[in-house]
């Protein structure tokens, strides 16, 4: 075996997006479309480095989340990573490591960073998604100054240098190697429950489960179902099938694995029979996601990030209390009620995991939250998805109250931040971008308008200068605030890999006790009406309505 140099030519297009770069299987699987990609990558790297070495003598771990074309990509990148100085690769078994179980191993073995192939709750299959995306040494996303270098050197690169080595055995635990460079296929779930185990108390949660609590976790045929077997069947003692859809499949048996209510509605209709389990939950496609459930009652991912902080200190791994927590932009601000009663720094970012890196590095965060059904820690630099279960299980268990109480219980005391996101998918991007810029163009009239009860107090398009590197992110989606609170958002989606997609987030407070129990929709139907008399959404998109509503 040797290393081959082949030639290339660039493929436009290569730009990661907010996670990572996606795109259909039928594009990745173009010749040398994946090669170019991670040879750019892997070019970056080792220009990167403030000793020089680049990747010369490092450890790189790699994994993904099962969906078609995995394997056939990890054999490949295996063949780059060889050629390009890397020493060890750390690989899942099967190809299989969830993304906070990248995140966990890159930190826990101090690798050099991480390639995790995943689309998240993107659909696979070979008419479905597939998607690449690059952590660094602390485990998290790669920042956008890096994503960016990538992007440039993708449209100069002319040269891939590639092992001819025969494929390796990625289902047989133990090392193998590649020309010089070792491979070290690992048990995909160890490092990750040994976090898990620092953080939570086991034998609470073993002793809930011993008692008859019970549960049911749909892992939606995605990564997270061996994470969610092995922890809560096998070493917690849940029933089996507490984990059901539990084995990942290529096209994740056809599901789309985005656990919201509408996507996960089998756990939704599970969870509203008269003999529901007491705490219901599901996760996505690479496990960061979650949805936490009680009995007929959908928790929204803001409540649960606001509840958490609340609840922090009951979780041995918080006990002391949290540095800080942060937000992205478009989540609801109840998690900013409960860090203002904690007196502790509350953080508001643009859309996507990689903002939180910095603050949680530098000790400013230790729970950080999206709307999109993202919750995370300091304990890894992504979202975690049966990381929240556990911590929801954990909530139970020391209180003794069920997930409906909780959340009532936070309501009554804080107020009720009635959300929801509207997504109207499959947009001409032009018509979007057309939507988008009449917005900004109408920006500097709107404050002081006046919309039936309620006035515009700000509006903007939200930049962010991250406090701690000074960097600025700029135009990360409109804003409007009201006189009451209310909010209404407006970006375009940065994951989606057809057409354009709308997302509208709406968000008014309500302290009264009485008045919080209106259903959702109903009760922001006139931040919905506004939003499209702002925008003018029906005249852009011809839709008169959203097609995801959650
Ligand atoms: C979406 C979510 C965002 C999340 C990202 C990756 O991005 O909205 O919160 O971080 O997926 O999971 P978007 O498609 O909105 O750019
Ligand atoms: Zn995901």
């Amino acid at each position: 075996m040797s290393i081959q140099t082949l030639p290339t030519t660039p493929f436009t297009g290569q730009r990661p997006g907010t996670s990572g770069l996606r795109k259909k299987v039928t594009v990745f699987m173009q010749p040398m479309y994946l090669e170019n990609f991670v040879q750019s990558l892997l070019d970056v790297l080792n220009a990167s480095g403030a000793d020089g070495h680049g990747l010369r003598g490092q450890t790189l771990v790699l994994g993904g989340d099962g969906r078609y074309h995995n394997r056939v990509a990890v054999q490949t990148i295996l063949k780059l990573a060889s050629a390009s100085g890397v020493q060890r690769v750390l690989l899942g078994r099967g190809g299989i490591l969830s993304t906070p179980a990248v995140s966990a191993v890159i930190r826990r073995r101090q690798a050099f960073g991480g390639i995790v192939l995943s689309a998240s709750h993107n659909p696979g299959g070979p008419d479905g998604d597939f998607g690449i995306k690059y952590n660094a040494s602390n485990g998290g996303p790669a920042t956008e100054t890096l994503t960016e270098a990538v992007y440039a050197r993708t449209l100069t690169v002319s040269q891939v240098c590639a092992s001819d080595a025969p494929d390796i055995a990625i289902d047989t635990l133990g090392v193998q190697s590649v020309e010089q460079m070792e491979v070290e296929v690992i048990d995909p779930v160890a490092d990750y429950a040994a976090v898990m185990r620092e953080l939570f108390d086991f034998d609470l949660l073993r002793g809930m489960f011993a008692r008859g609590f019970s549960m049911r976790v749909d892992a939606m045929c995605a990564v997270g179902g061996p994470y969610a077997k092995a922890i809560l069947e096998g070493e917690l003692g849940a029933p089996a099938g507490t984990v059901v859809n539990a084995e990942p499949l290529e096209d994740f048996g056809g599901l789309h694995p985005d656990p919201n209510p509408v996507n996960a509605e089998d756990l939704i209709a599970h969870m509203a029979q008269p003999d529901a389990p007491d705490f219901g939950a599901a996760m996505d496609g690479d496990a960061d996601r979650n949805m936490v459930v009680g009995r007929n009652f959908v928790v929204t991912p803001s409540d649960s990030l606001a509840l958490m902080t609340a609840h922090a200190r009951l979780v041995p791994g918080y006990k002391d209390g949290l540095l800080g927590v942060a937000r992205s932009m478009p989540t609801s601000a109840a998690v900013d009620r409960v860090a203002k009663k904690l007196g502790i720094a509350c953080f508001e970012t643009p859309t996507g995991w990689k903002f939180f890196g910095n603050l949680l590095d530098a000790g400013r965060v230790t729970l950080c939250g999206e709307e999109s059904y993202g919750t995370g820690s300091s304990h890894v630099r992504e979202k975690d998805g049966l990381w929240a279960i556990l911590f929801w299980m954990s909530l139970q268990g020391a209180t003794g109250r069920s997930v409906e109480s909780l959340v009532r219980e936070h309501w009554a005391a804080y107020g009720r931040n009635y959300y929801t996101r509207h997504d109207y998918e499959g947009v001409a991007v032009d018509a979007a971008n057309a939507l988008m810029a009449g917005l900004r163009a109408a920006l500097p009239g709107l404050p002081g308008q006046q919309f039936g009860a309620r006035h515009v107090t700000l509006a903007d398009d939200f930049a962010y200068a991250d406090p701690v590197d000074g960097s600025i992110s700029k135009a990360q989606g409109i804003r409007l605030i009201f006189d009451d609170g209310a909010r209404v958002i407006f970006r375009l989606s940065g994951t989606g890999t057809e057409g354009a997609t709308l997302r509208l987030y709406l968000e008014r407070y309500e302290a009264n006790p009485a008045l919080q129990d209106v259903p959702v929709q109903q009760a922001l139907q006139d931040l919905a009406t506004l939003a499209d008399q702002v925008a003018g959404i029906a005249r852009h998109t011809g839709m008169d309505g959203p097609s995801v509503a959650t």
